[in-house]
């Protein structure tokens, strides 16, 4: 096979290294005759390898990165029983067994036996399991049957795969923040972070059908591409009275849902940086019995934050206000299993142009490194890796 792979090799480094071929054994030697390998058609860079790479997180170097994944079967386990050689499948970022609890009721963010650290197993990511990411050639999958969604064709998929590549994460995880929100026909919804999982959040409210939904960032281009693509951009530059500018767009301070999609390096005003503050103006702008949904990733270690609390995850939030307002919350990661089928339907009947959204930019494999970069700095594209020159034809 020839493997090669994006490796984490340092704070702000990542290199493509050659790496072993994929094999159906598991992090713990185990032969996995439920597991396939993939030829990797299209792996995405996201935010949350953004936090390891700058190294705001335990990972360590020699990591192999990459949880969103699409692909083609190439090879399958005696025990894989509903896939065949040739499928082109969408592959969600979370490792599920398919038999614990968490899974059985639904919730494959946090299945029970895949990784013996905690609940919650993923490709190439730090503290979730050891399962070898996908940022590469090729890459072994378990329980096969049934964490794959397979495309029912080939040529429309291939045709549609800018978009279906969103499937293995930011479109489930925006579309399970707005959900969880409670954004439904005619909501106000503010999403904090135009980045691509806030733009997934926002074309999910959309398709939801929100009234208004406001993007607010400080990063102009991204602002100015949410702008394009429909929403309305709250520039916080311009102002640290959130529920004013609220005010000025839709005539009152408040909205009925909002969604986090920024996470634990959130910036305050100043410019520093300030953990809680997402969530705090959430509590403030979102109504009495409204809705907050938090994809944004918090962690329980961050050596890099900046204060003492916070290294070890503990925030200061104005919880009160929260439990005044009787508001509700839902954080952690999404279940992409539960929504990627229907946003599959979505894509490939036309509804949801999800890859204009993000500004999905295909790149081959070798310029990872530079992909990282420019994401880092805050372009307004979601980088797609194209290891085998599939895409680019
Ligand atoms: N829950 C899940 O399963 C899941 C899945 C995927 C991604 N995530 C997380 O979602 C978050 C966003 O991912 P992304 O790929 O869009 O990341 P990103 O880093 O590209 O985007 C984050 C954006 O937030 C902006 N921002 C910073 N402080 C802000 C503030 N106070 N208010 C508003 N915007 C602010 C930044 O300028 C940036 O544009 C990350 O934390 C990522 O780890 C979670
Ligand atoms: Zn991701
Ligand atoms: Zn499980």
């Amino acid at each position: 096979m020839s493997n090669i792979g994006v490796v984490y090799t340092g704070p702000g480094k990542v290199e493509v290294q050659k790496i072993d071929d994929p094999k159906l054994h598991g992090p713990d030697g185990r032969k996995l005759e439920h597991a396939v390998i993939l030829k990797v058609i299209s792996t995405n860079i996201c935010g949350s390898d953004q936090h390891m790479v700058r190294g705001r997180t335990t990972a360590q170097p020699g990591l192999v990165l990459g949880h969103e994944i699409t692909g083609e079967i190439v090879e399958v386990g005696s025990d894989v029983e509903m896939l065949s050689v040739g499928d082109v499948v969408s592959v969600p970022f979370n490792v599920a067994c398919g038999r614990c609890r968490c899974c059985r009721e639904g919730d494959t963010g946090v299945c029970l036996t895949v990784n013996p650290e905690r609940a919650g197993g993923a490709y190439g990511y730090v503290d979730m399991g050891g399962w070898i990411g996908g940022q590469a050639r090729y890459v072994m999958v378990p329980y096969a049957d049934f964490n794959l969604l397979k495309f029912p064709d080939r040529d429309r998929a291939m045709e549609k795969i800018r978009d279906l590549t969103m499937l293995s994460d930011i479109l489930p995880t925006g579309f399970h923040g707005a959900l969880q929100a409670g954004v439904g026909v005619g909501s106000i919804v503010y999403v904090a972070g135009a980045g691509p999982v806030g733009m997934a959040a926002a074309a999910s409210a959309r398709i939801l059908g929100a009234a208004v939904v406001m993007v607010g960032d400080f990063n102009k281009e991204r602002l100015a591409h949410a702008e394009k693509v429909g929403f309305t951009p709250v520039d916080l530059s311009k102002s640290d009275n959130l529920p004013e500018m609220i005010a000025e767009i839709t005539g009152a301070p408040e909205v009925d849902a909002a969604i986090d999609a920024v996470g634990f390096e959130a910036r305050g005003h100043s410019g520093g940086e300030q953990p809680a503050i997402v969530l705090n103006q959430m509590m403030e702008i979102t109504r009495v019995a409204g809705g907050i949904g938090i994809p944004g990733l918090y962690v329980t270690e961050d050596p890099g934050a900046e204060d003492k609390a916070a290294q070890t995850g503990n925030l200061s939030m104005r919880f009160g206000l929260g439990w005044a307002k009787a508001q509700t919350f839902h954080t952690g990661q999404t279940p992409v299993l539960r929504y990627n089928r229907q946003l599959m339907q979505a894509i490939l009947h036309d509804r949801l142009p999800i890859a204009d959204i993000v500004n999905a930019t295909i790149i081959p494999l070798d310029e990872a490194p530079q992909g990282y970069a420019s994401f880092d700095s805050g372009v307004a594209k979601k980088f797609v890796l194209d290891p085998h020159g599939l895409l680019a034809s």
